[in-house]
């Protein structure tokens, strides 16, 4: 390893008694994604030599969540506190002589930037360690800072060990930390777990640190809850709201017009391009990625939806589809995984697509299920418009050309297909062994049902 260079730790191996749950703490979702993978985004923009996982608690679930993410877990058998957990690296770090960034999976909002600057810092000061602190207006469950008469950093105590002097420091450890290597290994052997939880604690390196007459600076970060720590379902809501609101900034700076930003929620990994506007009560989730000009609400919820430019979407779910430039969907639309709707398709009132194609300047308007359909262009699908695509045990194909009129309340049982410019009446009922198709006034073309307009109007001449 490059003596020059910093080292990552990141402590993941706790039980999260607090959020009573059967899923680890660390894999918990903020933003929608477990909160330890906003950790190591942070960690990954500042290109450390290696990074280190403190695994511990159901392991097993946070090794599989980590593998490729480019980080190496190293397990921790007993929870005997954080103290313990760095430890583990101890045989990693023997004869390294730069620096050790601590930091915590349960503190998800912390800012690539701000651990760049705590690593300056320490390089600055050369100081043993440099602690990331902040100030709170109710400290109740962190580490309080103890400074010295001439404001240097004495001690940190735990929340539980806190004398009534102690209790109302609001400055508190956020449990981030830069180390000089050498000087944490030789502190750690000295801390004792003689304390109200019977647990070695990092933060008693701190004291150990100063009684050497060690040099510890506390870097104060301005917004706290860039630092908060969640141990509850309740931290978990407020670092959520917390993260929403640098999210909705971000889009905001991007040119995208959020009207309420207080009912619109957008994951960290959506993209969305300038000019699109969301309405009240949005939801966009997972991958989605967003065209320029588009118009999304109110009460729009996509997840993995791809969407070009000048897409609209009321009032409806887009699910794992991918709509083209100037398709419009809703109010009350249900798109679902493995759609395509082409240019200017429209999807309208109460209608359902679901593994189909829909090619451009089709439009099907109302009432209607489409699945495991294959639709052309320029094609009008009317009110009622049915794909019987499942027989019970199989699912089947429709096939539909392109400029087809099917009139209301038609139903198509797949394996169909309509031939291109097609006319079905109001009312028909086509597909496989279905005796009364004809009567339906559906004729049979030369491949498949369904004969043009231009030719049954032809022969009515
Ligand atoms: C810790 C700090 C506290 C600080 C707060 C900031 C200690 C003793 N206390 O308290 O000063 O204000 O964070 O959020 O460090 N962990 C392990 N192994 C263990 C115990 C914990 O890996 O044996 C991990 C946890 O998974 C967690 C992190 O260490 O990610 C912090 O542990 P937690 O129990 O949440 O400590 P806090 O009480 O929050
Ligand atoms: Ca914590």
């Amino acid at each position: 390893m490059n003596n020059d260079g910093t080292v990552g730790v990141i402590l993941a191996a706790g039980s999260g008694k607090r959020m009573v749950s059967n899923i680890p703490k660390v894999l918990h979702k903020i933003a929608g994604q477990p909160m330890i993978d906003h950790v190591i985004d942070a960690i990954g923009q500042i290109k450390l030599s290696n990074v280190y996982v403190i695994v511990g608690h159901m392991e097993d679930e946070v090794r599989r969540h980590l593998q490729d993410r480019g980080v190496k877990c190293v397990t921790q058998r007993e929870r005997k506190g954080t103290a313990h957990a760095v430890m583990q690296v101890r045989k990693h770090l023997r004869g390294y002589r730069g620096d050790v960034l601590v930091t915590c999976a349960d503190t998800p909002l912390i800012r690539a930037e701000t651990l760049k600057e705590i690593i300056k810092r320490r390089k600055m000061h050369h100081s043993a360690c440099t602690v990331l602190t902040t100030v709170l207006d109710s400290p109740t469950g962190y580490g309080r800072i103890v400074r010295n008469r001439d404001q240097t950093v004495r001690k940190i105590v735990e929340d539980r060990d806190t004398n009534q002097y102690e209790e109302v420091i609001r400055e508190v450890n956020t449990g981030t930390y830069c180390f000089d290597c050498r000087q944490l290994l030789k502190a750690l052997e000295k801390v004792s777990k003689d304390n109200a939880q019977g647990e070695y604690y990092l933060t008693d390196v701190v004291e150990i640190m100063w009684r050497e007459k060690l040099e510890v600076e506390a870097m104060v970060a301005d917004d706290a809850s860039e630092v908060i720590g969640v141990n509850s379902r309740r931290d978990l809501a407020k670092a959520e709201n917390y993260f929403r609101q640098r999210i909705l900034n971000q889009v905001m700076e991007q040119g995208v017009t959020v009207i309420d930003p207080s009912t619109t929620f957008i994951d960290k990994m959506v993209r969305i391009a300038k000019d699109t506007v969301l309405y009240p009560y949005t939801i966009i989730r997972g991958k989605t990625v967003i065209g320029e000009g588009c118009t999304l609400g109110p009460s729009a919820h996509l997840l993995d939806a791809t969407l070009g430019k000048n897409v609209s979407v009321e009032h409806s779910i887009v699910n794992q589809a991918s709509l083209h430039d100037g398709a419009r969907v809703g109010p009350f639309a249900f798109i679902r995984p493995g759609t395509e709707l082409g240019k200017d398709v429209r999807i309208g009132t109460f209608v359902e697509v679901t593994r189909s194609s829909v090619q451009a300047k089709t439009d099907v308007l109302h009432l209607s299920y489409v699945g495991d359909a294959e639709i052309g262009s320029q094609c009008s699908l009317g009110t009622g418009f049915v794909t019987v695509n499942s027989d019970g045990k199989l699912t089947h194909t429709t096939k539909v050309g392109k400029k087809v009129y099917v009139g209301s309340n038609c139903t198509l049982v797949a394996p169909v297909k309509i031939e291109d410019g097609a006319h079905i009446s109001a009312n028909s009922l086509v597909g496989p062994g279905n005796p009364d198709s004809s009567d339906k006034g559906v004729r049979k073309g030369k491949s498949g049902v369904g004969k043009s307009r231009k030719s049954r109007e032809k022969r009515s001449k």
